[in-house]
């Protein structure tokens, strides 16, 4: 990465971080999003008394994981579980929905539909509740805010805790993934309907590359084990053997492939039905963090670990934009954040969900199975990449005639 003038940087970092102090949502958006929740679910309260057993709204998406904006929709899962369970082993129990006595998801969404619009709810639309993942969508008006409701999405809920604590673990993770979410939106290539890159893929993108440098800010949540200490751990980025690298001393089992005994958190995928491994470090719903104590003593080793890196806000910026327009070999890799080696598109070609291809790919964290990034067509992927050398050339204001003067020229 060629570097670039003190003063350049010093005024990327300014402007970076007044951007993103103006787009947090504020204490009050959050709360009142809350309470917007509590109220939804006495809605849904109403409707479940039909269905013999326990829903539960859960929201998960940008209001939770630390990187929505104040404009972001409220994006909730609707858990269905025994009568009377407990929150929250519930979310846990796979019992199958039918052998709950509640009804299937398409049925679900209706019967909802029909209560919001009996309590005054607008724009009620269930057009979608035969999708892979029915959703429900509607607006709660005077708040001006887009509400989506999906049924049974357990994992959607486990990878919005899985980015929260990643967000949690060091300022310049959230502030980073800000301004490139910004970015994104502002140049039209955040848009998974116009095969374009959801959220989800550029936040999934920044904590790979967060987890990549050559003295990670990140480590791979999934790949340290309850016992973690703080021990460092390799990248493969620059240029090491793939089967080389991952964890220091012992973790890595006979393939290399990392940690071999990691504790395993299951949880009903509603796609396939398949179950999934959820665990990783430091997670809030973990039994091996159950204490408030606990907690604190894994998050400090997080975040002494993150301390080690002394990159500012612009360093990450431009060093972003400069790895995924210059550096990321696209052709041959996977972005993804289960482990500290980078994934080859080769290795991912012996299952059966994925193609080779030359486009991006992007590894779900959880259903490894799953591409983030499949909607990406060639086009859109010439798109993006162009994208990225613009607001790498932008802010590097590589060419003379291309002399950026604040970061609002380039996001
Ligand atoms: N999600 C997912 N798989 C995808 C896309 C999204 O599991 N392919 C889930 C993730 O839990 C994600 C949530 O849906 O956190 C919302 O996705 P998205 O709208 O892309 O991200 P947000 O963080 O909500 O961003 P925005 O502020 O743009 O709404
Ligand atoms: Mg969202």
């Amino acid at each position: 990465l060629p570097k670039l003038p003190a003063a350049r940087l010093e005024k990327i970092n300014v402007d970076s971080l007044r951007f993103v102090e103006s787009v947090m949502p504020s204490p009050e958006t959050e709360q009142t999003r809350k309470n917007f929740v509590d109220e939804l679910q006495n809605v849904v309260n109403q409707t479940s008394v039909m269905w013999g057993c326990d829903a539960k709204l859960v929201p998960f998406g940008s209001s939770v994981n630390n990187f929505g904006a104040e404009n972001s929709d409220l994006d909730i899962c609707l858990v269905l579980m025994p009568s009377g369970a407990r929150w929250p082993d519930a979310f846990f129990d796979d019992t199958p929905s039918e052998q709950l006595g509640a009804p299937p998801a398409t049925k679900a969404v209706e019967d909802l539909a029909a209560t919001l619009s009996e309590n005054g709810f607008e724009d009620v639309d269930d057009s979608r509740k035969s999708a892979r993942i029915p959703i429900l969508q509607f607006r709660h008006g005077p708040m001006e805010l887009e509400c989506d409701i999906c049924v049974d999405n357990r994992l959607a809920v486990r990878n919005t805790l899985l980015l929260r604590t990643y967000s949690l673990i060091d300022p310049r993770v959230r502030q980073l993934a800000y301004v490139v979410k910004t970015w994104a939106k502002r140049r039209k290539i955040n848009n998974p309907a116009e095969r374009t890159l959801s959220s989800y893929g550029y936040i999934l993108m920044v904590i790979h590359y967060l987890q990549q440098l050559e003295t990670p800010l990140l480590p791979p949540l999934q790949a340290l084990p309850p016992t973690w200490a703080g021990e460092p751990i390799k990248t493969s980025l620059d240029g090491s053997n793939d089967a080389d690298a991952g964890m220091d001393g012992d973790d890595l089992d006979e393939d290399g492939n990392g940690a071999s005994d990691l504790p395993v958190v299951l949880v009903q995928s509603n796609s396939e039905g398949a179950q999934q491994d959820t665990y990783f470090f430091a997670d809030p719903q973990s039994a091996y963090f159950s204490t408030p104590a606990d907690m604190s003593t894994a998050m400090k080793r997080l975040s002494a670990f993150a301390a080690r890196n002394k990159d500012s806000l612009a360093d990450l910026l431009v060093g972003f934009f400069w790895t995924m327009a210059l550096k990321f070999d696209w052709r041959r890799h996977v972005i993804g954040v289960r482990d500290a080696h980078l994934v080859t598109k080769e290795s991912k070609a012996s299952e059966d969900s994925w193609k080779l291809h030359q486009r991006m790919a992007i590894e779900d964290p959880f259903e490894t199975s799953y591409d983030v990034a499949h909607v990406v067509r060639d086009r859109e992927f010439r798109l993006i990449r162009e994208e990225f050398v613009r607001a790498y050339a932008l802010l590097a204001a590589a060419s003379p005639r291309q002399e950026a003067d604040s970061l609002d020229d380039v996001i």
